[in-house]
Order: structure tokens, then sequence, then C-alpha cells
């Protein structure tokens, strides 16, 4: 199956998001991702689950998923609400979840699709028992918080290594999501090493060509996969 793109609407206009996720859909964004941040676990914030209600008649008349990455402490207060929001995917991250299988079921119990991910100096192993459980394990290639920063190479390893941890459970329905400084310039790298659905913010939203331009030139770097 080809490689998937997931526009992060972070780096768009907020002034005028339903217009810019419009273009990116037809364009042809894989799903729309949504970062969600508290200011407590990631020193920045964003939106709740009343913005994904506004997308979610734009991204449901579409048929494409909204992909929820929630950056907040205590996830699970606000599966349910993300849930009725129109959410399809929730990742939790590992670091903010002491109850990692309940809060997966929580996430699955509400109909949605459950995701998992981790910083980038939290080691791999911390899922590894989680993963028969994930519909999908999001890599962070950066530090969660702000759009527009460098990937940090150390990811393509763990991509990789994470790929075969799912092979070797003969888990290859599992989605790899990397998300975090992905550009023209490693895109081809990051699909290589194993992921299946590539996140990106600033290559497609933030920059002087539009983003239907953006995402052919990304789309066409990863066309082989
Ligand atoms: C960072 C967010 C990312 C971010 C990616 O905390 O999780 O989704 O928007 O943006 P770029 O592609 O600009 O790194
Ligand atoms: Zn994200």
């Amino acid at each position: 199956m080809a490689i998937k793109i997931a526009p992060s609407i972070l780096s768009a206009d907020f002034s005028c998001l339903g217009d810019s996720v419009k273009q990116a859909i037809e364009a042809g964004a894989d799903a729309i991702h949504v970062d969600v941040m508290d200011g407590h676990f990631v020193p920045n914030m964003t939106a709740g689950p009343l913005l994904v209600a506004s997308l979610s008649p734009i991204c449901q008349a579409a048929n494409i998923p909204i992909d929820v990455h929630l950056m907040v402490k205590k996830p699970e207060r606000l599966i349910p609400e993300f849930a009725r929001a129109g959410a399809n995917i929730l990742t939790v991250h590992v670091e903010t979840c002491p109850h990692l299988q309940r809060t997966i079921h929580q996430i699955k119990s509400e109909g949605v699709k459950a995701s998992v991910t981790l910083n980038p100096a939290t080691p791999l192993v911390m899922i590894e028992e989680i993963l028969p459980d994930v519909d999908q394990v999001l890599i962070m290639s950066v530090n969660p918080g702000f759009g527009g920063q460098a990937f940090l190479p150390g990811s393509l390893e763990r991509i990789s290594k994470l790929h075969h941890m799912l092979i070797e459970r003969e888990l290859i329905g599992v989605d790899i999501e990397v998300d975090g400084g992905i550009v023209l310039e490693n895109i081809d790298q990051v699909a290589q090493a194993g992921a299946t659905i590539l996140v990106i913010g600033s290559a497609i939203f933030n920059t002087q060509a539009t983003i239907a331009n953006n995402l052919a030139a990304l789309r066409n770097a990863v066309k082989n996969y």
C-alpha cells in the first residue's frame, strides 16, 4: 500500500483553517493531523475538541480521517470528548499514561483507532508490550511542542527498529507514523526506514509555494514506496 501523508495543521493559518484543510484534502491529503497541546506536558497550547468538531464535517464529507495527537497530561480525561467530536485516530504519549493498556482500550471502546507515541529520548522498549493492542505507533522525530523544528537524525534508526519489532511479532498491520521535521530533503530516508504515514506541517503550510504544490512535490519524492 502506498505511503500516506497527513498534513499537520499546526503550521496552517488558523484565521482561515477550514479553507487550508479543504485545500490539503483537494491536494490529496490522506488524513488531517491535529496537535493538541496543554501547556503542561509540552510548552505550547493549541486547540481542543471544539476544533476537531469544526473540522469533522469537512473531513467526513471527503472520507478523510482526523488523526489527533494528544500532547496533554492525563489524556484519559479527554478521550470521550475527542471521540464525540469526530476523532478517528487518537494518539497518546507513553510518558503521560501510567496505565497505558487501560488507556489504549479506553480509546478502542470509543470506536476510535488507538495509537501510542513516545518522545525522542524515551526508549522503544517502553511500548514493546503494548504493540499487539495498538493500530499505530507514532515515532516523534522532534521533541513535541512546536512545528518547524529540525528532524532528529537518530529517529531513522528508531523507525527501522520499530519496523523490525513489528515484523518479528507478525504485526505488519500496525502503522508506523512519523512526526516532526519531515521535509523534501529527508522524506525519502524516512520512507525507506519503514514509515507508513508521514505527518508534515511546515513543509506543507509554511512556505512560499501553495499547499497543492508542496504536497505534490512531497508525494512525488516517495512515489516508489
Ligand atoms: C510537533 C507536532 C508536529 C508538528 C510537525 O509537536 O507534533 O505534528 O506540527 O510539524 P513540522 O512538520 O513542521 O515539524
Ligand atoms: Zn503531531
